[in-house]
């Protein structure tokens, strides 16, 4: 009796050893899949796979949104694969707009290190739900829902974001209506705005048609 327990632990402990893994840091080299990249060997890791060094600098908001968005996803940050979480960086120039888009794939949590950010999001019962936020405040963006940041303030504007997502994803909705090929005559009747708008905005953002 005693052998048979002892020996039924031994299975159970050995059968979770098997199952839990405590890490698989991104071999990019391959392709990746639904449910993250295959994991790199962990012979050949060392801690430089768990650190990310690319948040430290201002992002370059010479752009149109001057705005700028600088990721420690996946695909920078290797060792964040499979683990359901990442980082950003936002900086935004006085003026400067992240413009209203989405993260088909997690939630959003942005703190206000530096000025002053108007941020919002809207419900699929398209309530709207926005405040001007200061340094240290957070504001969580639930998944999929549509949201944006303004710089509000009269100086520049540091945030960093969180998602509960390695790969997060991102869709900016302007950019999708206006800076691709849709036809003209479609983006029209889809979203009820003035041809000439929508040419205006295709010149801007680089769209065509
Ligand atoms: C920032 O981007 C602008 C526009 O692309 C470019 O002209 C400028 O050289 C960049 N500045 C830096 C510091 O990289």
């Amino acid at each position: 009796m005693l052998i048979q327990s002892v020996l039924a632990f031994s299975f159970l402990f050995v059968a979770s050893y098997a199952s839990v893994q405590d890490f698989c840091v991104a071999d990019l080299s391959l392709p990746d899949t639904p449910s993250g990249f295959p994991c790199k060997d962990v012979k050949k890791l060392s801690v430089s796979d768990f650190v990310y060094s690319g948040l430290g600098a201002a992002g370059n908001t010479s752009n149109l949104i001057k705005a700028a968005v600088t990721p420690a996803f996946t695909a920078q940050f290797p060792g964040v694969n499979g683990l359901g979480i990442s980082l950003a960086r936002l900086d935004l120039a006085v003026g400067g707009v992240v413009p209203m888009h989405t993260h088909p794939g997690a939630s959003e949590l942005l703190v206000i290190i530096e000025g002053t950010i108007c941020a919002g999001f809207i419900s699929s019962a398209n309530a709207v739900y926005f405040k001007t936020l200061y340094k240290g405040d957070i504001m969580v963006f639930p998944q999929g829902l549509l949201h944006f940041q303004i710089n509000s303030g009269k100086g520049p504007a540091l945030a960093f974001v969180s998602f509960g997502s390695p790969s997060p994803g991102l869709q900016i909705t302007d950019f999708a209506l206006f800076a691709n090929d849709l036809p003209t005559e479609i983006v029209a009747a889809t979203t009820f705005l003035d041809v000439a708008q929508i040419k205006k905005l295709k010149g801007v953002l680089g769209g065509s048609n």
